[in-house]
């Protein structure tokens, strides 16, 4: 939960106003002046394509800070990286890059078990798989895409995350996208988290069933929503619903927040509606074996009806599955568009899942599994406990490898990020439209890959650069009477 102290929240919302009266101020301006020498720039006719408060935000808020988003890399997301320097002659209007690099320490890729860098074992069997298969099927599933590897990876990711069958995309954000509008549409009911991820949101939208929000994370408010929905069925003509699907996600990447999945499976079979759920950011990275919130919490996966996954994370290559029963699969195969319509995921990336979900199983022969798994659990412990002892306010719960750190004032985000990289270290800042407007951040993720020295230097320089910015919001005090103790002691 955000605790926003009050005296923040004023001066966040002072200067968001204070922006947004000079960006109209200048926009007015702006239009005069436009209006005296109208000839080159006319639009002839045509309606402006980029108009209305979104583009005002990007114009006058975004471009401000633009230098803090979109940095270009120039290595594989490990736990240090080069990032590209970039200059501008026009006050960061336009960043031109140089040949120069700067070698950071990476706090902001989901590499959580460190499979984005070369690997022993993955590598190899990539680039091989590279050779032998070339980096692009050129070809939908159905007709000449489907590989021995994709089928091997369907499988594996089957028998991984515990349901019979699987079927896989060339994008994770895809697979939400187009998998919802196939499993539910007009006459249906989705009831949605209030913070789940933007490709659920636009699969919601797309699949023209009714759409219905809970409370983050609140089973007890799913209760409600649900029986009132029951209740009610569909607008004006009060039928029942066609079917209701709750869709959750397993960690929240822009909280850290573990779902309160037991909760929410028990009030879903309750109602008898079907659970869809996304461990985008939990699939391999918790769970005592990787096998994500289900393991972690003890959730049976036959209690969760679809589970869907991306293999952008843990895995470190790209592409999306759904996991559910036999039946719902070799349906989606016959009718999801993604599947019918699209190129299949390129087979050294499907080649890097296998191999790296062999070495989380231990498959390889080597118990390097298991310690990436212990590694990025006492990593995201150690880091988040580190964070709070400094008076930061960290969102999320233990175990998870994300921890914002909440910044909150506009001006504090790209003091924080700029700062961070100075002392070589690259940090993710997330702004509206990602959060709300008030709920600005940095985002830490962990990685396996991360050794104790960089943490140890990551929480430095992150403690430095938090008191030039003042956002240790919630300075924790030693207790007096421990401090007295240890004087007696002495
Ligand atoms: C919860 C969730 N679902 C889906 C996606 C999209 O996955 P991908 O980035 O693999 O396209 C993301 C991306 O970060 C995500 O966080
Ligand atoms: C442009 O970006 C640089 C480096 O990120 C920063 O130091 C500088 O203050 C920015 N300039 C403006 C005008 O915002
Ligand atoms: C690259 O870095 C060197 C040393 O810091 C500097 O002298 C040089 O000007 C930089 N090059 C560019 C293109 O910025």
């Amino acid at each position: 939960m955000v605790r926003l102290p009050y005296l923040t929240a004023l001066t966040t919302l002072f200067s968001y106003g204070l922006l947004f009266a000079f960006g109209q101020l200048r926009d007015f301006f702006r239009k005069i002046i436009d209006w005296f020498k109208s000839s080159s720039k006319d639009l002839k006719g045509y309606a402006p394509i980029c108009l209305g408060l979104e583009d005002f935000y990007t114009r006058r808020l975004y471009l401000r800070i633009q230098d803090c988003f979109s940095r270009p890399i120039a290595s594989a997301p490990d736990a240090w990286i080069d990032v590209v320097e970039r200059y501008s002659n026009d006050n960061n209007k336009t960043l031109h890059r140089t040949s120069n690099t700067t070698k950071c320490l990476n706090l902001g890729s989901y590499n959580y078990l460190g499979f984005a860098a070369a690997d022993e074992y993955c590598t190899p069997h990539v680039i091989d798989s590279l050779k032998k298969y070339s980096c692009s099927t050129c070809s939908v599933r159905v007709d000449g895409g489907t590989t021995d590897l994709h089928t091997e990876l369907e499988e594996l990711v089957a028998r991984f995350v515990g349901k019979p069958a699987a079927i896989t995309f060339g994008m994770g954000y895809v697979t939400n996208s187009a998998i919802i509008p196939v499993l539910i549409g007009k006459g249906g009911l989705i009831i949605s988290d209030s913070l789940n991820h933007n490709s659920i949101v636009n699969g919601a939208r797309g699949s023209g069933a009714a759409v219905r929000v809970f409370q983050h994370n609140n089973p007890s408010h799913l209760e409600d929503v649900l029986r009132e929905q029951i209740a009610e069925g569909q607008p004006r003509t009060h039928r029942p619903w066609k079917k209701i699907i709750v869709i959750v996600e397993g960690i929240y990447s822009m909280e850290g927040e573990l779902c309160q999945l037991p909760e929410i499976i028990a009030v879903c079979k309750k109602y008898k509606v079907y659970t869809y759920l996304d461990e985008a950011h939990s699939i391999g990275a918790v769970g005592k074996t990787g096998r994500g919130v289900c393991e972690l919490l003890g959730v049976d996966p036959a209690d969760v009806d679809i589970m869907m996954g991306t293999f952008t994370k843990s895995f470190g290559s790209c592409g999306g599955y759904i996991a559910a029963s036999k039946e719902i699969i070799q349906y989606l195969k016959y009718t999801c568009p993604a599947y019918l319509y699209a190129t299949s995921m390129s087979p050294p990336a499907v080649q890097q899942v296998i191999s790296a979900i062999k070495v989380i199983l231990g498959e390889d022969g080597s118990n390097r599994g298991a310690q990436k798994l212990a590694r990025i659990r006492e990593n995201s412990n150690f880091f988040r406990s580190e964070l709070q002892k400094m008076g930061f306010e960290v969102l999320g719960d233990s175990d998870s490898p994300v921890m914002p750190i909440m910044l909150y004032n506009p001006a504090k985000i790209p003091a924080f990020s700029r700062e961070c990289l100075r002392q070589n270290v690259a940090v993710v800042t997330v702004a509206f439209p990602a959060t709300p407007l008030l709920l600005a951040r940095a985002r830490i993720c962990i990685s396996a890959a991360h050794s104790r020295e960089d943490l140890i230097k990551g929480l430095e320089v992150i403690s430095k650069v938090g008191d030039l910015a003042g956002i240790k919001y919630f300075p924790v005090e030693p207790p007096k009477h421990e401090t007295q103790s240890h004087k007696k002691l002495e």
